[in-house]
């Protein structure tokens, strides 16, 4: 949902940041400066700041940051849009879709009805005779009919109109119907059920809202699953399938399966927590979705190769999100579904505690690979592992997995600890070159080194969100017009300098991330191999 920039600028000038925050915690005055106990992680000595006339908080803590709108995200849980409605409704302003986009509105709201009502129509048939051999089939997997009930489970009968007659009843139009998706068109134009002969899934957003649905054949009937095609209420990429319950968990991580079958059965199995991306890759917007309810996600995707693979990418995703990443190794079964089935949720259970972290995962792929049976295995694996083992950030967890893979291989630890040491080195090289390095900068497409690239962002930053609080001092500049902008940055500028703060401003635009992005330049801007920082 995109709001008028203009509109968002009102919202935060006129929420009073200091009467916000105090819902969930007590500002005290310091200078220009509130601060606080943190609302967003627990403390004892207050590191959460606000700047009133800023309208922005800053936490020392836990670096959670941003204004009014960001503030509300974090504290009520809530999506970018919702938390707007939620501070225009503070304020008493009319949220511009209310009024200008009233066509809009009253179609997502009519839409939502309408899948609620299908979803209750395939619901009731599902009780039904028509819908005993749909029972007979989840019987036969072990769904329970409590469950199906909690995750408002139907059956789609096996005919053209069943749908389409019972929505017309109650005054359902055929281009609504249409627009949600739940019909389809022949060539000759005429409409009929999309969903037939198929045990039926609602698909909910976070509020638990039907927005679509999912379509399971009863046999093997192609296509396996048929889903809703999206509308203005459903979007798959933005959606997981589950989050509305996993979001009330009391788990401190997520589940993360590829399908419905697996988020049902896991839910059944006791797991809460469980939620799956609607049959696609995992996206970035689901990632953040994830991330603003959970520090931590377990991977718990089909065994098989293509599973794997999708858990390599969506590993980069959720990293990239900042959520920490662990991954199941289901063994015996191809997916949750299946492996409850076999091993219980007990076993299950096991499966969550020995689930092993990125870099484990990684090796134990590589142990497969390679079962070492042949010296040119062993030596193939090290090198791999080694490759692998260098990436990591500290020494000690170095130390640890270099000890697994001697441990593999029967070899001194000590041995390939160096190998590793060895390679982290060549790497930090290799970046330290890569830094001083001509880069294009996207924004002009004319090339500078990376390093002034990261000093100008950085600047940048500052010059824009005065509040920030950096490790950087002028002599961390290299390029001696940035050491001047950065000693008076708070101060009026002239001439030359003015204009460079100007130039930078246009070209780097404001940045939703900012505190992280500060960061990342500061460990840039001190020290090229900060990556590396430990070798
Ligand atoms: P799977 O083929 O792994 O199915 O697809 P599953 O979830 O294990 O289902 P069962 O156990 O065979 O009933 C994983 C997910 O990919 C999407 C669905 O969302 C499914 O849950 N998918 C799969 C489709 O959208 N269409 C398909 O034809 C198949
Ligand atoms: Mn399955």
């Amino acid at each position: 949902m995109a709001f008028p920039g203009a509109f968002l600028d009102e919202l935060t000038v006129k929420t009073d940041m200091i009467a916000l925050v105090s819902q969930y915690t007590q500002p005290v005055r310091r200078g220009s400066r509130w601060f606080a106990r943190c609302p967003f992680h627990s403390e004892k000595t207050p590191s959460f700041t606000v700047t009133p006339e800023s309208g922005l908080f800053y936490c020392f803590g836990c670096q959670a940051g941003g204004g009014p709108i960001q503030f509300i995200m974090r504290a009520e849980n809530l999506e970018f849009s919702d938390a707007v409605r939620y501070l225009a409704g503070r304020l008493g302003l009319a949220v511009p879709e209310d009024s200008g986009d009233l066509g809009l509105r009253v179609k997502r709201e009519r839409l939502i009805e309408v899948n609620r009502l299908a979803a209750r129509w395939f619901y009731e048939r599902l009780g039904s005779e028509e819908g005993r051999l749909c029972a007979e089939y989840m019987r036969s997997r072990g769904m329970k009919p409590d469950m199906a009930r909690r995750f408002g489970l139907g059956y789609a009968p096996d005919r053209w109109d069943g749908l389409l007659t019972a929505m017309a009843a109650a005054g359902v139009s055929a281009d609504e119907m249409s627009v949600a998706g739940l019909v389809s068109r022949n060539q000759r134009g005429g409409l009929y059920d999309a969903f037939r002969d198929r045990l039926v899934f609602p698909i909910f957003d976070l509020r638990g809202q039907v927005v679509a649905f999912s379509g399971r054949a009863l046999g093997d009937g192609m296509p396996k699953y048929k889903n809703s095609a999206e509308s203005p209420v459903y979007q798959k990429r933005g959606l997981l399938y589950g989050a509305h319950i996993a979001r009330k968990s009391e788990q401190p991580y997520w589940i993360l399966a590829e399908g419905n079958v697996d988020v049902f059965m896991l839910h059944q199995a006791g797991f809460d927590n469980a939620v799956a991306t609607c049959g696609t890759a995992l996206t970035d917007t689901q990632a953040r979705l994830a991330a603003r309810h959970v520090k931590e996600l377990t991977i718990a995707y089909d065994a098989d190769a293509a599973g794997q693979n999708a858990t390599q990418k969506a590993v980069t995703v959720l990293e990239a999100a900042g959520v920490r990443v662990r991954i199941l190794h289901m063994r015996g079964a191809k997916d949750p579904d299946d492996f409850i089935r076999a091993y219980g949720p007990e076993g299950f259970a096991k499966l969550i505690n020995d689930s092993q972290n990125h870099i484990e995962y990684r090796l134990s792929l590589l142990e497969a690979r390679y079962p070492a049976n042949s010296d040119a295995e062993k030596m193939e694996y090290l090198r791999e592992a080694t490759r692998l083992l260098a990436e990591l950030p500290t020494r000690g967890e170095r130390e640890i997995y270099s000890a697994r893979v001697a441990d593999t291989l029967g070899i001194d630890s000590k041995a390939v600890s160096k190998d590793v040491e060895a390679a982290g080195r060549k790497r930090g090289k290799a970046a330290e070159k890569a830094f001083e390095a001509q880069v294009i900068r996207p924004e002009t497409r004319d090339r500078v080194t990376a390093r002034k690239a990261a000093e100008e962002q950085a600047l940048a930053l500052l010059l824009r969100l005065p509040e920030l609080e950096t490790s950087l001092t002028a002599e961390d500049f290299e390029t001696e017009e940035h050491r001047l902008l950065f000693e008076n940055r708070f101060s009026p500028l002239s001439g030359e300098t003015a204009a460079l703060c100007a130039g930078l401003l246009t070209r780097y635009e404001e940045m939703p991330n900012a505190l992280n992005a500060l960061a990342d330049c500061e460990k840039r801007i001190k020290n090229p191999r900060a990556k590396y920082a430990n070798y």
